[in-house]
């Protein structure tokens, strides 16, 4: 019998990558089981989005009740799990965001929100941050800059959109004061010789940047921008794809740092893996948007608004305990930073970390992810890696992760490090 590795490659596009070739037939909480029974802790959470873990009971039950009732309506009526998700998101979203508005993946909602953006101000221009992810589609892939072949070969991207710094001190070898005083001067830069702020609708940015290298933006520098934002009539549209639903402590980061987004940005963990995404703001904003002057036929989807609803219910229990477990990860990721000089920063929020391998002079290691990944595997771990040169593990297990399978989960990276250090 052909295994199912090389019927994937006779089969699907290779445009379509996959970190580890492990062929997964079960998924339950933080655990994965291959096919032939061997258990891996899933720290990868499909990229931040089983929030929950693997489907958790509730969430499973309330999808698994919808569908025996109502797969699809393609607004053609109503249904009450679309407006049930919306109340229960509204109900955590931070101070401001009053409606939402149902898509497919986070890209279509990165469009949305820029397209909402552009109607209601009539202005052109978006200023995005370099490092940024914001999606692959041609509009989404123009405001994206974490790695360059996300762009290369799809040029011409969209036009007016003005690419500023983001701070990355531990890459520039500065401090945080040093990287945000930097970057915004960059900005002011920007408005002098590029663009006036008066034609930009938006900033687009990530308040933890993920596929960029797990970069924290920190209160000052989005409390920086959220100023000139209101001192220029721009709005400020907060991508929390990836860092919403508790990922970084709250259930928004803009909670954490306290700053009030115009537009938000939702997708990943919204249903824990149903596919979901969403665009939230104010009433007074959203009814500037002409009605029928954007849609779609599948966003919204009544299984996966379901599920969406009873994830946030039972975040609701999980994310009170997260500040522990991060404190935990932290604490013993420091504790690996100490002893290995392939670990060369540690940084994140709550449990969205990044864990920067790097050579001499903290020079990204590209050698070190593949090797130490491989070691995890093989080990019973499975991880994910992102920055532009694909030297930071990202560390995302899920929420309600059990203290003894983060520590578990740690220990084959400890092992795995002292391996590629001997190796
Ligand atoms: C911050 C952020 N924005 C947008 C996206 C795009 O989401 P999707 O892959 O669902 O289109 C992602 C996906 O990784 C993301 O992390």
């Amino acid at each position: 019998m052909i295994d199912l590795a090389t019927r994937l490659h006779n089969t699907i596009a290779p445009v379509i990558t996959f970190q580890h070739e492990i062929e997964v037939v079960d998924g339950q909480g933080t655990w994965i089981t291959d096919v032939d029974g061997k258990r891996y802790l899933d720290f990868a959470c499909g990229i931040a989005v089983n929030n929950l873990g693997h489907r958790p009971p509730t969430v499973e039950a309330a999808a698994k009740d919808q569908l025996s009732k109502l797969w699809h309506a393609g607004g053609a009526f109503l249904y009450d799990s679309l407006v049930t998700a919306g109340e229960r998101i509204i109900e955590v979203a931070p101070d401001g965001i009053e409606k939402v508005l149902f898509m497919n993946s986070g890209a279509e909602s990165v469009e949305a929100a820029v397209k909402l953006a552009k109607k209601t101000s009539g202005r052109q221009g978006v200023i995005v941050f370099r490092g940024g992810f914001h999606g692959r589609t041609m509009g989404s892939v123009s405001y994206t800059t974490s790695r360059v072949k996300y762009r290369q070969g799809y040029h011409p991207v969209m036009p007016s959109v003005f690419i500023t710094p983001y701070p990355h001190p531990y890459r520039w070898g500065m401090s945080q004061e040093q990287a945000n005083a930097y970057a915004l001067n960059e900005l002011r830069l920007t408005f002098k010789h590029v663009i006036t702020p008066e034609e930009v609708a938006a900033f687009l940015i990530e308040p933890l940047q993920g596929e960029g290298g797990y970069y924290p933006a920190s209160r000052e520098f989005l409390g920086a921008i959220r100023e000139i934002a209101d001192e220029h009539g721009i709005l400020l549209i907060l991508d929390e794809i990836q860092t919403g639903f508790g990922r970084t402590g709250d259930w928004f980061t803009s909670q954490v740092y306290d700053i009030r987004p115009d537009v938000l940005v939702m997708g990943k963990a919204i249903a824990n893996g149903l596919p979901l995404s969403a665009v939230g703001a104010s009433q007074a904003l959203l009814a500037k948007w002409e009605p029928g002057s954007h849609g779609t036929t599948f966003g919204g989807n009544p299984i996966s608004c379901a599920a969406s609803a009873a994830t946030v219910n039972a975040l609701k229990d999980v994310i009170p305990g997260v500040a522990e477990r991060s404190d935990h990860a932290f604490t013993r990721l420091g504790d690996l930073q100490e002893r290995h000089g392939t670990v060369g920063d540690v940084r994140g929020l709550g449990l969205m970390i990044g864990v920067e391998l790097v050579g001499a002079d903290r020079t990204p290691d590209p050698k070190a992810f593949p090797a130490i990944a491989s070691y995890a595997v093989d080990h019973g771990l499975v991880i994910l890696n992102c920055g532009p040169d694909g030297n930071v593990i990202r560390f995302v297990p899920p929420l309600n992760v059990s203290i003894d399978d983060l520590d578990a989960g740690i220990n084959i990276l400890d092992d795995a490090l002292s391996a590629y250090e001997a190796s």
